[in-house]
């Protein structure tokens, strides 16, 4: 598969990265919640070496370095790695590589796979893992979090299913995308068939805040979310409409506190061997 990843690749080496780039506070607030219950699962001890798959701008990394021996962070967005080396520039326990994850190769085996929302866009999963199981020692592990399926998602899938009688397609449900490892026997199938064994899936869930008011959630989702494709593909008054319907349709999720739903993932566990 000489072009693997390809289309990922131009994903987040555009306006995509450099989006999560310049949010990279705002998404790391929203997804703290969730990030620290899939650090407190990777249990890291302190001489452990650490791979972070898919490390975007590299807030993980960074916590795990904060624990372990050493951590490396693997994406193949540049200025997401770009972002995350700066912000590493001054820890020596810490590297950046800017590549794809299913064919990179470390020069030394970690003890711990690790992945925040990074591992679900491969174009073959069971070739890329079957190559970050190479990078991990036999007595290794993975851990990683992932989403359910988008209805079990409300802080994604209820602006989506407002704006969507407004978009000309329906999104792409197929391959690489945030919701493809949400079936647990798909991805403990596709794990086993790459070299790891005994999977496990621990339900996580948290409510997450997205943004003060109701236009800040707005602004959010379409900056980074599924409304991305209102402001690509709708304008006018058909995109007012569906401004309009994603409003109604969050509106109920308003609390003093903020914009406030639901979110649910799989933390995922596996041994090396
Ligand atoms: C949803 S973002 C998550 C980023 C980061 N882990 C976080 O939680 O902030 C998914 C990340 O996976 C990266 N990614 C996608 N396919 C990849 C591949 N084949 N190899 C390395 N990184 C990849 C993207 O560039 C992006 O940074």
């Amino acid at each position: 598969m000489a072009d693997a990843n390809a289309q990922q690749a131009e994903f987040w080496n555009g306006d995509a990265g450099r989006q999560w780039v310049a949010d990279q506070e705002l998404l790391d607030a929203l997804l703290s919640p969730l990030s620290q219950q899939a650090l407190q699962a990777a249990a890291v001890q302190p001489h452990e070496r650490v791979i972070d798959i898919g490390c975007g701008c590299g807030t993980t990394t960074l916590d795990l370095a904060a624990r372990a021996a050493h951590a490396t962070g693997v994406d193949l967005s540049a200025p997401m790695v770009q972002r995350a080396a700066e912000r590493g520039a001054d820890r020596d326990n810490v590297a950046f590589v800017c590549a794809d994850a299913s064919r990179w190769q470390s020069e030394v085996p970690a003890q711990l796979a690790f992945s925040r929302f990074g591992v679900m866009f491969f174009d073959d999963p069971v070739a890329a893992f079957t190559n970050i199981r190479s990078n991990v020692a036999d007595d290794g592990r993975l851990c990683f979090i992932c989403w359910r399926a988008p209805q079990d998602n409300a802080w994604l899938s209820l602006a989506g299913a407002a704006a969507a009688p407004f978009l000309p397609e329906a999104p792409a449900t197929e391959g690489p995308n945030p919701f493809a490892f949400a079936d647990t026997d798909f991805v403990g199938g596709m794990l086993t068939a790459a070299g790891f064994r005994d999977p496990q899936f621990a339900l996580c869930e948290a409510t997450l805040n997205l943004g003060a008011g109701l236009e800040d959630a707005i602004g959010f989702l379409t900056r980074i979310g599924p409304l991305s494709r209102l402001i690509a593909e709708t304008e006018g008054e058909t995109r007012d409409q569906a401004l309009e319907a994603v409003r109604r349709a969050l509106a109920p999720a308003v609390t003093s506190t903020g914009v406030q739903l639901g979110a649910s993932t799989w933390i995922v566990t596996a041994n090396a061997s």
